[in-house]
């Protein structure tokens, strides 16, 4: 009933899958194949779907249950039918627009994975775009085991034994690690605020800068965007490191990306365990629309920043 073919001969990664619709869902010989799919390839396409969010609530559950996104400042899609589904808009009349190399983008998102300013990591993504850009807008995926595979060992090695801080601080103009060059802020979305309220009294969280999956590979799963410093090194030198390492995992994400060029009828899933992501720029003034599910899981190996007494730290900072 469903076809399943690699994005590219060229990426060790990710998979389109052809023939998903509600009838197939139910079949549990389909569900199976598309979570062995999931967690081979760690990325995968359904293409040529009906796009509405019961399909999107459907193809979802195979890979867990929805959870509430951590973040309150979120716009949900329709809490009732969709749990937790959030709109991701983009409109340049209020939201975000960076400037890099001359150029305006909105919609523009540095590589990241989702939720590492929380402790528990989200399965996976699905995403949906219900409003497309003409240009740019598309959405970029790298695999965290082919970045641990291509990574320089010497800088490998000084990186892979150190846990990351995040924190809810999602400004573009606070971007501390692998800031693009030539980059300022043109417009903030009034949203940022509200993050940076609750961010206020929100822990920052760790993760490792690599793990180990049960089937043995080790994944290179770091966060430029977000990041705040290295556990323990949290000075100069801490710091120039991290900047080295974003830089470079930057650099292969860049030469090593899968990049989706969205249409009305595709549904995507990441594991957000496993893969970072970006999205490109679009030129104003065209909004940009994405319904998002999460899918509840935790791979164990995040927590929040405690202090001596076993409390949350909760950072100080002005908005
Ligand atoms: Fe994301």
């Amino acid at each position: 009933m469903i076809t399943i073919t690699r994005l590219s001969d060229k990426l060790a990664f990710g998979v389109r899958i052809l023939g998903v619709d509600e009838a197939a869902l139910e079949d549990p010989a389909v569900r199976a194949r598309l979570v062995q799919a999931f967690d081979e390839h760690g990325l995968i396409v359904f293409a040529d779907v009906e796009p509405c969010n019961r399909l999107q609530v459907a193809l979802s559950r195979v890979f867990g249950e929805l959870k509430d996104h951590p973040v309150q400042a979120v716009d949900l899609v329709d809490p009732d039918f969709m749990p937790g589904a959030i709109k991701i808009t983009s409109d340049p009349s209020y939201a975000d627009i960076v400037e890099i190399d001359g150029k305006p983008y909105s919609s523009w998102l540095p590589w990241h994975f989702d939720h590492c300013y929380n402790n528990e990591l989200n399965r996976a993504g699905v995403l949906r775009v219900v409003e497309g850009t003409p240009n740019g807008g598309q959405t970029c995926f790298m695999d965290g085991i082919a970045l641990y595979d291509r990574f320089p060992r010497e800088l490998l090695a000084r990186i892979e034994g150190c846990s990351i801080i995040y924190s809810l601080d999602m400004q573009p103009d606070h971007i501390r690690f692998g800031r693009p060059d030539n980059f300022r802020v043109l417009q903030v979305d009034p949203k940022q605020g509200e993050i940076l309220e609750q961010a206020k009294s929100y822990p920052r969280a760790i993760h490792p800068a690599v793990w180990t999956r049960p089937g043995g590979e080790k994944v290179l799963h770091l966060s430029p965007w977000m990041a705040e410093g290295i556990e323990g090194q949290e000075n100069a030198a801490g710091d120039a490191l991290l900047q080295e390492v974003a830089g470079e995992i930057i650099r292969l994400c860049e030469a090593g990306a899968y990049v989706h060029d969205w249409r009305p009828t595709d549904m995507l899933i990441w594991d957000n365990w496993r893969v970072l992501h970006r999205v490109t720029g679009c030129t104003p003034p065209h909004p940009r629309s994405i319904y998002r599910t999460t899918i509840r899981g935790d791979y164990g190996l995040g927590r929040f920043e405690h202090d001596d007494k076993g409390r949350y730290k909760v950072l100080e900072r002005t908005v």
